[in-house]
């Protein structure tokens, strides 16, 4: 079963392997994360989201669930190009509530396998190139809050330090695992499958998202 992991949990710092095969797990585990982020209300969601340390991520720029022709999955996704920067506003699934604006470049070609093992390349910008360079990130352990400025982070550390108290009670609790099994489970894990994946929750003990937590914005 996956869910979604928070900061700081280790899956989102590590660094995701390329995807070797397109089978049967790595599809069941992208139809399972489309449906998490339908829940969690987002556009676009990594695979180490879900503590699979694999290079895939998926994209609906709609979030609604009943628009399947609007999926978009991208399996060992390269940048290659990147033209002029634009700022704006941007959130995380990861870090839910939090939103800053980040500087990107506006417009980029993108390089990737899609779920059928067909390599593709698209030129794109606005929102699908912030959201791709969103997500490739994620694959690279980054996380948008490594681009603000000291002045603006400052306005984010309680909220950054809320997150990583409650994980780290969560641990202490034995609710989940140490950093340590979990970096051993992501090293380990064989496959990008749902079976494997490195959560460390205790059954039941997914963070959940509040009614009123709830993305007022689409995070990615
Ligand atoms: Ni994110």
């Amino acid at each position: 079963m996956l869910r979604i992991v928070r900061h700081p949990h280790p899956a989102l710092r590590f660094p995701s392997r390329p995807v070797l095969q397109i089978d049967d797990d790595l599809r069941t585990s992208v139809r399972q994360m489309f449906e998490l982020m339908y829940d969690a209300r987002g556009i676009g969601l990594a695979a180490n989201q879900v503590a699979l340390p694999f290079r895939f991520f998926i994209l609906n720029l709609t979030a609604d669930r009943e628009q399947r022709t609007e999926e978009q999955v991208f399996i060992n996704p390269e940048i290659v190009k990147r033209h002029s920067t634009i700022e704006d506003e941007e959130g995380c699934l990861s870090l839910p509530g939090l939103y800053a604006k980040v500087r990107r470049a506006r417009k980029i070609r993108v390089r990737a396998y899609d779920l059928t093992g067909e390599l593709f390349e698209r030129d794109v910008d606005d929102l699908l190139s912030r959201a791709i360079q969103h997500e490739t990130d994620h694959l690279d352990g980054k996380l948008f809050i490594d681009y603000l400025e000291p002045a603006t982070l400052k306005n984010f550390t309680e909220a950054i330090r809320g997150f990583e108290l409650e994980f780290r009670q969560g641990q202490n609790q034995g609710r989940i695992l140490s950093d340590q099994s979990l970096k051993q489970k992501l090293a380990e894990m064989p496959h990008p499958s749902a079976a494997f994946a490195a959560t460390g929750y205790a059954p039941g003990e997914e963070p959940a998202v509040a009614a009123s937590e709830q993305p007022a914005e689409p995070g990615v």
